[in-house]
């Protein structure tokens, strides 16, 4: 049959032939006796394409014919001068000596475990072997290979890359997908997308039906999203048994996996780097000029050791580089460290990295060191941009015509990636600030110098990846190595790790899993919507399972803000929540600020509760910066409302071209209140994709002036974080069911307000630290709070409403129960129905 559907093909093409639906179809009936008759359809007709989605028949043929021109177009690419070229690059790489091993692996075993160095061709060069070898065989048109990266950039820039590779466009054979962006076209075999977009994919297609292939990159990350891949399609293997499974991971921790997927085989692709030479903060301080004639004199280097060098750091503070080089050592994760290293190092408590000790070191590079890209690893997109400001005012690294200053990180646009990777002119230097996207995902291939921070943090400003907001933490032993490793890959590099040997000893051996240290709330959603059966059971399967009790207090979490009912079924609103990737009560507000039309306003709580704060306290002017927060805020006792003031003050100011000065004069972070900004746009959108936006924008914030409705809203989004308020003589204290008492910030406004007029706090945020202090606040009453509470009970009489301070109760009977009861259906009703 074959044969005969090539022959016909041939016919096709030469448009010598045209099929009639009736005859095909018949022929079709009888598939077996056709090759012995003759074909000899003559009817003028010119709709092929209309037998398409009718013939099974002609469908195979339209394949046969698409697999041909695959096959014929990656032929003429290879043979052509550029593609030889590109071929010669990718045989260099350390992944095309295991092409064979890997391609019979891949046939033979169901899933597999990679890994390799970083570089050494695993995400671009792997799934395109797969990709060429079906289309070699005849099959490129039916073979459909997806591969995940944690990040958009990175989805983005490696199917640009792969396309480039194969002489294509982008959306030909290979695209991507991300949220908000996509570039595939039907002919596309190989999709490169995020996890995330992946796990929507089997909300909607549980068996991932047509998927002959799935790659899921970058394990050892260990993000949440790829850990929960791993349980779902371990369940799918079992369903699903054509289906081949390739996990792809940069150290050397593949064994975890293996044994994960019963002993899956391991395919490991040696790797060659040069050596680096290393560099720690004090070989550093003495390369820009400082010595430390004490700590040379110490022999070994132990804790002994540190503990002198930060004796000798206190006392010189005053010497700009060195407070500088302490203020990056200063937000070290003490538990880790040494008592005595720990007291010293907790004198300091700023905030910025060394900024001036970087500035020092680019320009030492600049002006000593041999030619060849720096990269310097910074914890994110704020303090990339604060760096580079502070850079670019350097009359050495400022100086375009010298220095090439770039930025990498996952917020970037498009089109700035793409100068990251180009090389630049002989006499000028680059130099990438990246976050630790440039450290396994990315590669930048004249990188000679690498720049370590030592710390790392998720993408807080990325509602889209849904990570909630961290605090930058030491990296771990793995990371460092990885850092390092990127300095080697073109010739013997440098590496200046920004913290000591000793700091460096007390790291942890591998970052740990996220699944382990995040909120489960939003991930405990996605396993509702995926239907995967119990929260807990399911979780249970995962690598390493998340510990119960969080588990426990993450699904609580979610039936008390009225996500989940008490059979652990999504209720209305926690369906809507599945498809807003941001904290549950975060996306709970945003939909009530919708629904209540009242929408400005909540978006620029959420981004700012997302980025945490946007007012700084500088320690020497703490006096000023407080009195403005508190300008702000003070009317409507709520650091939330202050969010709103400061936001619509900022950008008035924006519009007006003195956004900077503002900043300056009101002690707001300037580059936190564009990440606000950018962020609510995000939300936006999210909110305008699940239909809740009105499309008018007047209607959306017709009742946005209505402050008590947005502290209803507030409320709404707060809850289960309550705390009572109550006098004890004179003296106004606060309380939650699970801590006791509790204390305000004293970066909160309410913290300066004598007599709060107020039973109830609403927050979203707390801490300990020897007390339990509320992050944020806002007052609010009896009715907002039995209102936009969250569950409401109701015996006969009574109704109550569960929350930290016991019970707030009231009689079912009176006028003022009833007005409540009927507006609280009529909200759940307001819910149901979008
Ligand atoms: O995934 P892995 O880290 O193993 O390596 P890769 O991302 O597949 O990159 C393999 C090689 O392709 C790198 O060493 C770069 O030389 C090159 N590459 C590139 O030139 N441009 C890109 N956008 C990505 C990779
Ligand atoms: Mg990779």
């Amino acid at each position: 049959l074959q044969a005969v559907q090539k022959i016909l093909e041939e016919h096709l093409e030469r448009k010598e032939v045209f099929l009639s639906k009736v005859r095909i179809d018949n022929l079709f009936a009888q598939q077996s006796t056709w090759a012995g008759n003759q074909v000899s359809f003559l009817e003028p007709s010119s709709c092929v394409e209309d037998f398409r989605t009718q013939s099974p028949f002609l469908d195979n043929i339209l394949l046969l014919k698409r697999n041909m021109h695959l096959r014929d177009r990656q032929q003429a690419w290879q043979n052509s001068s550029i593609g030889k070229e590109m071929m010669t690059f990718r045989e260099n790489l350390p992944a095309f000596k295991e092409k064979e091993a890997f391609l019979l692996a891949v046939r033979r075993h169901q899933v597999l475990v990679v890994s390799g160095e970083t570089g050494c061709g695993k995400t671009t060069q792997l799934p395109q072997y797969i990709l060429e070898s079906e289309i070699e065989a005849g099959q490129g048109g039916s073979c459909s290979i997806i591969c995940t990266q944690p990040r958009r950039i990175s989805a983005i820039s490696v199917a640009e890359r792969v396309a480039v590779e194969r002489g294509e466009q982008i959306g030909e054979s290979v695209g991507y997908k991300v949220r908000f962006e996509g570039q595939r076209g039907t002919s596309t075999r190989l999709l490169f997308c995020t996890t995330g977009i992946l796990l929507r994919k089997l909300m909607f297609d549980p068996d991932l039906n047509g998927v002959t292939h799935v790659i899921v990159d970058e394990i050892h990350e260990r993000g949440m999203n790829e850990d929960f891949l791993l349980v779902v399609l371990k369940d799918l293997l079992v369903r699903r048994t054509d289906l081949r499974v390739v996990l792809m991971s940069a150290t050397l921790n593949a064994k975890l996996f293996s044994s994960y997927f019963n002993g899956a085989p391991l395919l490991h692709i040696p790797g060659f780097t040069y050596p680096v030479n290393i560099h720690y903060l004090e070989d550093v301080l003495e390369l820009i000029g400082y010595t430390f004639s004490e700590i040379d004199q110490a022999d070994d280097y132990g804790e002994d050791k540190a503990w002198k060098m930060q004796r000798m750091l206190q006392r010189s503070k005053r010497n700009p580089v060195v407070s500088l080089a302490m203020d990056a050592l200063a937000n070290a994760d003490l538990r880790k460290y040494s008592g005595a290293v720990q007291f010293a190092l907790s004198q300091w408590n700023p905030e910025c990295l060394g900024f001036k000790l970087i500035e020092a070191l680019l320009c030492y590079i600049c002006k000593n060191e041999r030619e060849g890209a720096v990269l310097v690893f910074m914890t994110g997109w704020e303090d990339i941009t604060a760096l580079n400001n502070c850079l670019k005012s350097n009359p050495l690294l400022g100086n375009p015509n010298k220095v090439r200053l770039l930025a990498c990180h996952g917020a970037m646009a498009t089109a700035d990636q793409k100068l990251i990777f180009e090389p630049v002119p002989q006499h000028i230097r680059k130099i990438v600030l990246a976050t630790n996207l440039a450290e396994t995902s990315i590669t930048i291939n004249d990188v000679i110098f690498v720049i370590d921070c030592g710390k790392a943090k998720e993408t807080s400003y990325d509602a889209l990846n849904n990570t909630p907001c961290l605090t930058p933490t030491w990296i771990s032993k793995a990371s460092a190595r990885q850092r390092r490793g990127r300095a080697g890959r073109v010739q013997p590099g440098e590496c200046y790790h920004l913290y000591p040997k000793a700091v460096f000893e007390a790291f942890s051996e591998y970052q740990e899993p996220e699944l382990l240290r995040m909120p489960l709330h939003s991930l405990c959603l996605q396993i509702k919507s995926l239907k995967l059966g119990k929260i807990g059971d399911f979780l249970g399967k995962a690598i390493q399972p998340p510990d119960p009790l969080s588990v426990r207090n993450s699904v609580q979490l979610l039936e008390t803000i009225g996500a989940l009912d008490d059979k652990e079924e999504l209720t209305n609103l926690g369906m809507h929540l599945t498809s807003l990737p941001v904290d549950p009560r975060i996306g709970k507000m945003l939909i009530m600020g919708a629904i209540f039309s009242c929408l400005d306003p909540v978006l620029s709580i959420a981004a700012g509760l997302t980025v945490r704060d946007p007012f700084v306290l500088p320690v020497d002017k703490k006096d000023a910066a407080e009195k403005v927060k508190y300008k702000f805020g003070k009317e409507d006792c709520s650091d939330h409302i202050a969010l709103v003031r400061a936001y619509d003050a900022w950008k008035q100011a924006m519009d007006a071209g003195n956004a900077v000065d503002f900043c300056w004069k009101n002690f707001l972070s300037f580059s936190t209140m564009q990440v606000m900004h950018s962020l609510r746009r995000q939300f936006e959108v999210l909110l305008r994709q699940a239909g809740f936006v009105d499309p008018v924008h007047e209607y959306s914030n017709l009742f946005s002036k209505d402050l008590d409705l947005l502290k209803g809203i507030i409320c709404a989004g707060m809850f289960p974080g309550v705390s009572s308020v109550w006098s004890m003589e004179s003296n106004t204290k606060y309380k939650t069911v699970e801590d006791g008492p509790v204390q305000l910030h004293q970066n909160s406004v309410l913290s300066k307000i004598e007599k709060i007029p107020y039973p109830w706090l609403v927050f979203y945020e707390k801490m300990k630290s020897g007390n339990v202090l509320l992050r944020d606040a806002t007052g609010i009453s009896d009715s907002m709070l039995l209102l936009f509470g969250g569950k409401l009970y109701k015996s006969e009489t009574v109704g109550r409403l569960h929350m930290q301070e016991g019970w707030l109760e009231f009689t079912l009977h009176t006028p003022f129960a009833q007005s409540v009861m009927i507006l609280r259906r009529e909200l759940d009703s307001m819910i149901s129905q979008k």
